[in-house]
């Protein structure tokens, strides 16, 4: 405990070496209350009482890859596809703009039907709403990546997943981590506020390799980082496995707040998913983003990367809903 409290202290002028890292993401009891408060109160330094809403379009659950953990992966055959025409994701858009949100994420699937050019176009359309644009669409070309910039995307979000090669080798037979890598690094270059992120309790993975995750996200200086627990589907290779534990994921949370005190942290929908109030509990160890998947109910229910998904938004994407239930925890959405 005391421990913890000194090495916070520490942090801000030092930063953590692996091994802190390490003994902080083993915290327990008021050591692990010590940790969380810490994070929420840096948060609150920086960020104040505001949270951002971000408006979450899932726009096709199309897939190419076949990721073991994930209910998008191709080789799920039960899964009913399908893609929205351009016109449906800017008209979706224009409609959050209405509503208040400033910033739109554009997710799917890496699905080849989406040209990089086509999604220029879509990029083109809807910043002329006057949002910011932010995508999620997987590993691209670097000349994609430099498509989509000048079409106006602000921001880009690739989870790296695990920092761990072998690990990242057994769970994404279509990729490697150095290729992961290698678009995080063009996404920077480019210009984008790049994001990165991993998963939390997977099959395999050790305390070790998540404080490599944090670490690999300080020395890419990642914008945003998506952090939640693995949460097993039923349909894919790993429907046994044990689910991750949102208590470390809150600790990953919070010790990724104190190394990178600048960065946007998402409450993800995967930690309200795992427990409920996961996402509330996320706000108070140092998260300062939620995205609302404002994605129309027929679709959502098909984006089933992990189940029950669809149903962790009670607020149903709602810009002035989320704006009142937030300022019940005190705290401000814009
Ligand atoms: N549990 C939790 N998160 C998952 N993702 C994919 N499958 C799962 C799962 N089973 C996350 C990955 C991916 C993002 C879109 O969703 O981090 O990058
Ligand atoms: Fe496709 Fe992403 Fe799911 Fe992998 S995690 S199968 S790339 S949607």
């Amino acid at each position: 405990m005391r421990d913890v409290a000194a090495l916070v202290k520490r942090a801000a002028a030092e930063g953590f070496t692996r091994g802190e890292i390490v003994s902080l993401l083993r915290a327990e009891g008021e050591a692990a209350a010590l940790l969380f408060a810490s994070a929420d109160r840096l948060r609150a330094e920086v960020f104040g009482p505001v949270v951002h809403l971000r408006a979450l379009i899932e726009f096709s659950n199309y897939c190419r890859n076949n990721c073991l953990y994930c209910g998008l992966r191709r080789g799920n055959r039960i899964l009913r596809r399908y893609r929205m025409p351009p016109e449906e994701i800017v008209a979706l858009a224009r409609r959050a703009a209405g509503h208040g949100f400033r910033t739109v994420v554009l997710q799917a699937g890496e699905d080849p039907y989406y040209t990089p050019s086509l999604l220029a176009g879509v990029v083109r359309e809807v910043k002329r709403l006057g949002v910011q644009v932010a995508l999620s669409v997987g590993e691209l070309a670097r000349a994609d990546y430099a498509l989509l910039r000048e079409a106006g995307a602000d921001r880009y979000l690739l989870r790296h997943e695990t920092a761990d090669p072998s690990l990242f080798a057994g769970l994404k037979p279509d990729t490697s981590f150095k290729r992961r890598c290698r678009c995080l690094r063009w996404l920077k270059e480019l210009g984008f506020e790049t994001g990165a992120g991993p998963m939390v309790g997977l099959p395999g993975q050790t305390i070790a390799s998540l404080a490599d995750d944090i670490l690999l996200m300080r020395d890419l200086g990642v914008a945003m980082a998506g952090i939640g627990p693995f949460v097993p589907h039923p349909s894919t290779p790993l429907a046994t496995a044990a689910p991750g534990s949102v208590f470390l994921t809150m600790k990953v949370l919070a010790v990724t707040r104190l190394c990178l005190p600048l960065t946007n942290l998402p409450a993800t929908t995967a930690v309200g998913a795992a427990a409920a109030g996961g996402r509330e509990a996320a706000l108070r160890c140092g998260a300062n983003v939620v995205m609302p998947d404002i994605t129309p109910l027929r679709y959502r229910q098909l984006y089933e990367i992990y189940p029950g998904k669809w149903r962790v938004d009670p607020r149903e994407g709602s810009f002035a809903r989320w704006q009142e239930y937030l300022k019940l925890l005190g705290r401000t959405a814009v």
